[in-house]
């Protein structure tokens, strides 16, 4: 093929963009726009400048003053539950001079005082102390219009807290869509909930988050070249096309997207992820529907990326080769853009606050052996991740138009039972020809 079919125009910005624009629906896209400095600025303002953006689960911080400090771009946010129980985020940046009030990751606190000046706040974000006020700041200083400022949106789902650096932001109930649908898979899969199993690990890799998520969005394409040497130790099922099986389902102009994969014709799998039996017969009776039910028990790996960079991944997996049974795992993660070709990947594990000792145990085993900066699958996927990057962004790289044309052409599957539009196959760039529908439609916003 001639250089000049395979490369797009130069990788400036409305260039790269309407490349976008020409390329999407034949599943052309411009390598440019995973690793170029004036994208990543454009997606700083059009995409995480007003999406919701996951910060922490509630499990995080049980009681009063419990905290976490957690970020949507550069800013930093102490998540804090006050004494009255309710959850807030404030900007960790002391409204006197700028300085930051909160100096650990996570904690417990019922004020955070400023190391500058002193002054000091509760926990609900009030000003309640200011050294030598009256002499320093006179008789007319309200400490009640200095507190500390809040995040301008906060919204919870099921115990996931979202938060919105815009204050139009829609509801994120408006958000989510059908996408909500899928969440309370894994959500109401117990009527106790989730809780998290300790804080969340974060490493930095050298990638785009579009990248990242497109794995945990669409992607079960790779695990039979990048995985592969984990079918051949027996960790993943032994058909190494096993992650084709199954739905894959988008909710259109949203850009979320999830995947429910079962398992080859014929297998023999644990029902139910292979969670215990009394978690199965707990679930009958959560779920807010019999179709979610239904749903739930032909699936062995789950996963759901919201737009624009939170997933969940919940596999069925074989903690080790001493273990004799697969046990399910479940991780969030937050796919936090750092720069052009940077990222930071803050990924939680997570388990039914009300599943036995045993399996909490062997759940965490599991999510730490294949997720996380000690996770065999997580490193494969890293490595490659870094090197897409890389190309991406060198010189004569970031021209080369990139290939989503699989799966172009298949129906839907009328027969789904859930919301969505869902396709009878998970290798297909369905999900991901959605999401950057939303992705062009911010960005030109
Ligand atoms: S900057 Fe915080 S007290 Fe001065
Ligand atoms: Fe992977």
């Amino acid at each position: 093929m001639p250089w000049s079919k395979i490369v797009g125009g130069s990788s400036r910005l409305g260039e790269l963009l309407e490349e976008l624009a020409t390329g999407l629906e034949q599943g052309l896209l411009p390598a440019g726009i995973f690793n170029d400095p004036e994208i990543f600025e454009r997606e700083k303002e059009k995409i995480f400048s007003r999406s919701w953006i996951f910060l922490a689960h509630t499990s995080e911080i049980p009681s009063p003053g419990d905290y976490v400090l957690r970020y949507i771009l550069d800013n930093a946010f102490i998540v804090v539950r006050g004494e009255d129980g309710q959850v807030r985020a404030f900007l960790d940046m002391c409204r006197h001079r700028g300085m930051r009030v909160c100096r650990a990751e996570a904690g417990n606190a019922s004020h955070f005082r400023c190391p500058f000046h002193g002054w000091t706040y509760r926990n609900d974000g009030a000003l309640v102390g200011v050294p030598a006020e009256r002499e320093a700041f006179g008789e007319g200083f309200s400490k009640a219009d200095w507190s500390l400022l809040p995040i301008p949106k906060l919204e919870e789902f099921d115990g996931l807290l979202f938060g919105n650096l815009s204050p139009e932001a829609p509801s994120l109930k408006e958000w989510l869509g059908d996408a909500s649908w899928y969440l309370e898979l894994v959500t109401k899969r117990s009527h106790a909930g989730l809780e998290v199993l300790g804080p969340p690990q974060r490493f930095v890799v050298n990638t785009d988050w579009k990248l990242a998520l497109e794995t945990f969005i669409s992607d079960s394409y790779h695990t039979l070249m990048t995985h592969r040497s984990l079918i051949e130790l027996g960790i993943a099922p032994r058909d190494a096309k096993y992650a084709m099986y199954g739905e894959q389902i988008h909710i259109p102009g949203k850009g979320h997207g999830t995947m429910v994969v079962g398992g080859p014709p014929g297998a023999k799998l644990p029902p139910f992820w292979g969670y215990p039996e009394e978690m199965m017969e707990r679930a009958k009776t959560s779920y807010p529907t019999r179709t979610h039910w239904e749903v739930a028990k032909e699936t062995r790996i789950f996963l759901i990326t919201l737009f624009p960079n939170f997933s969940l991944h919940n596999p069925i997996r074989k903690p080790d080769h001493l273990y004799p049974k697969p046990v399910p795992m479940l991780t969030f993660r937050v796919w936090h853009p750092l720069g052009p070709g940077r990222i930071e990947v803050v990924s939680w594990g997570l388990v039914e606050k009300d599943a036995p000792e045993w399996f909490k145990e062997k759940a965490l085993h599991s999510y730490m052996r294949f997720f996380g900066s000690s996770g065999t699958f997580e490193q494969d996927d890293t490595e490659i991740w870094s090197h897409v990057a890389r190309n991406a962004g060198s010189t004569l790289g970031r021209r080369v138009l990139f290939n989503y044309q699989m799966g172009r052409g298949v129906a839907p599957d009328p027969n789904w039972p859930g919301p969505g539009v869902a396709y009878p196959i998970n290798f297909t760039d369905e999900n991901l020809r959605n999401f950057y529908r939303r992705y062009l439609e911010l960005m030109l916003d």
